[in-house]
């Protein structure tokens, strides 16, 4: 492996544990060979082999700017897969400003990224030049709520649009000083953050402190993926969808629907009109046997939330079928998750289903204060390989009946050190729910909700592209089909 940091002038090394040393007469080197306007680069990878392997291409982009470079202003570059495996929760960035205080010295700015961002060191470095790192600064492409929304609490609800927060993906800077402050309020207030939900919201709102602190300010050459294809951008968000050569065969992928009598009539016939139809293998599960459907009965008193049993019973049941455990991928489902099947098999292309893999939308409990644990929330779709399932029928039990299976999950999977794997084509929320300049940036796999929600247009809005996105789906090429199905199955979404 090549590794950046065994070339610095400086000389760092990564031992085993994660962490870096750095030989003590080369210290002093560190101080005199970075600048003013110094940029430490932190890149907020994931430990499964596919991101790794993303990360490895930032990481060969970015070295291929350093020839250019004066080696005494080489930049240090931090992957969290690496340097931070160890400490949870820092893709919500609160756990990183500990790390960035104390073990790392000699940097004036901090860039924080993806890891298929691209950045132009030169024209950051420019661009920071001109500015005072001694002041509090916070710069980055500016995401905006339109409405207010269920994912960011409610926030500002007399105007959602005046609060300005960070695209990660395309790279945010903080200044040192910035960063001290942020450091000093971390340890000295009780910050009530218990979930991590949107961690770009949620740490914006941190920063911002009420308008007592600094608000983000936005730099139109931090670009978006549309954007990226003209100059001047300073840093590049290259794709709205990775491209892992062949999707994965129907066959391949099982899907396990959750549902109870209740929705047996009004969610189930969605289900079936829509995203059901686009698989071979799908199974519905609920309490009582609908033939129907059919239903899947498992012995299981439904509950009105948490489900945790019943997860735990659809994954027993997957185990000990010599036919549902030969298959390799798995989706859980909600009966009112709303997602794009065949997108779906193209992503799990880019995985590896014999590896242990946990994937969707990462949510988090109790990470800020160091600790807690992640979870893949449920409603956006729950993917696993069957290594992973064989792992929690096993060893994964729940609290109580209705205890939440997503948290429940999450526990076990940090419990056997299998990762959550964060996809940000999952969504836990409806297409609303979200700032459009984020969405505009991908092909979305999943959403979530038929309340106050018209999940026929919603399916439709996964079909392609951002400007479908934008006008709610009614200018995508699937239109005419989508007509058809409406008037096949009248939609009323006041009954659900
Ligand atoms: C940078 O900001 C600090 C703190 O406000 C100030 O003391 C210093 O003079 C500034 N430096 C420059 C070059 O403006
Ligand atoms: C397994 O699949 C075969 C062939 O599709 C089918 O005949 C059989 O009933 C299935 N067994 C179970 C336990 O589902
Ligand atoms: C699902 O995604 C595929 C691939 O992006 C797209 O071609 C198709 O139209 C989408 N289907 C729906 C119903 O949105």
């Amino acid at each position: 492996m090549t590794n950046l940091l065994l070339n610095f002038p400086c000389g760092c090394w990564i031992i085993l544990t994660g962490f870096i040393t750095c030989f003590a007469p080369l210290l002093k080197c560190i101080e005199v060979g970075r600048g003013e306007s110094s940029i430490l680069f932190v890149i907020l990878s994931q430990s499964n082999d596919f991101h790794v392997k993303e990360a490895e291409k930032f990481r060969h982009h970015f070295n291929s700017q350093l020839d250019n470079l004066d080696k005494s202003s080489w930049p240090q570059v931090l992957f969290t897969h690496e340097h931070f495996l160890d400490i949870p929760g820092t893709w919500t960035i609160f756990p990183l400003i500990d790390q960035l205080v104390h073990l790392h010295t000699g940097w004036s700015w901090v860039f924080i990224c993806e890891e298929d961002t691209r950045v132009d060191i030169n024209a950051l470095t420019r661009l920071l030049q001109s500015k005072n790192a001694s002041e509090h600064h916070f710069l980055g492409r500016e995401l905006r709520d339109h409405e207010t929304t269920i994912i960011h609490h409610f926030a500002f609800s007399d105007n959602p649009l005046q609060f300005a927060y960070p695209d990660f993906r395309a790279g945010f800077v903080l200044s040192i000083s910035l960063v001290k402050h942020l450091h000093n309020r971390l340890n000295n207030e009780k910050l009530k953050i218990e979930f991590s939900i949107d961690p770009k919201h949620e740490f914006a709102l941190f920063v911002w402190d009420e308008g007592r602190g600094t608000p983000l300010v936005g730099v139109k050459e931090f670009c978006s993926v549309d954007q990226s294809y003209s100059s001047g951008c300073i840093t590049r968000q290259l794709f709205k969808f990775p491209d892992c050569n062949e999707a994965i065969k129907e066959e391949d992928l099982f899907v396990a629907v959750k549902t109870c009598e209740k929705f047996h009539n009004t969610r189930i016939p969605i289900v079936k009109a829509t995203w059901g139809k686009e698989t071979k293998y799908i199974e519905y599960f609920s309490e009582i046997e609908d033939r129907s459907i059919p239903t899947t009965k498992l012995d299981v008193p439904n509950t009105e939330r948490g489900h945790c049993s019943k997860t735990m019973a659809i994954i027993k049941r997957i185990i000990e079928s010599q036919n549902l455990s030969s298959i390799p991928w798995v989706l859980i489902a909600d009966d009112d998750t709303i997602i794009n099947l065949s997108r779906l098999r193209s992503l799990l292309a880019c995985y590896k289903a014999q590896q242990p893999v946990a994937l969707g939308e990462r949510y988090g409990y109790g990470l800020i204060r160091g600790g807690g644990y992640d979870y893949i929330t449920g409603g956006g779709g729950m993917v696993f390989s069957q290594p992973v399932l064989k792992f929690l029928s096993l060893s994964c039990r729940c609290y109580t009946e209705d205890s939440p299976d997503d948290m429940t999950l999450g526990i076990c999977l940090k419990a056997g050190h299998v990762p959550v794997t964060h996809s940000r084509f999952f969504h836990q929320a409806r297409p609303d729910d979200y700032s459009r300049e984020f969405l505009s940036n991908q092909l979305p796999v999943s959403f979530h909700k038929h309340w106050n929600n018209d999940p026929y247009k919603v399916y439709t809005s996964l079909t392609s592209s951002s400007s479908a996105m934008k006008e709610n789906g009614v200018k995508s090429k699937h239109t005419n089909h989508f007509d058809m199905l409406l008037a096949v199955q009248p939609f009323s979404f006041g009954k659900l």
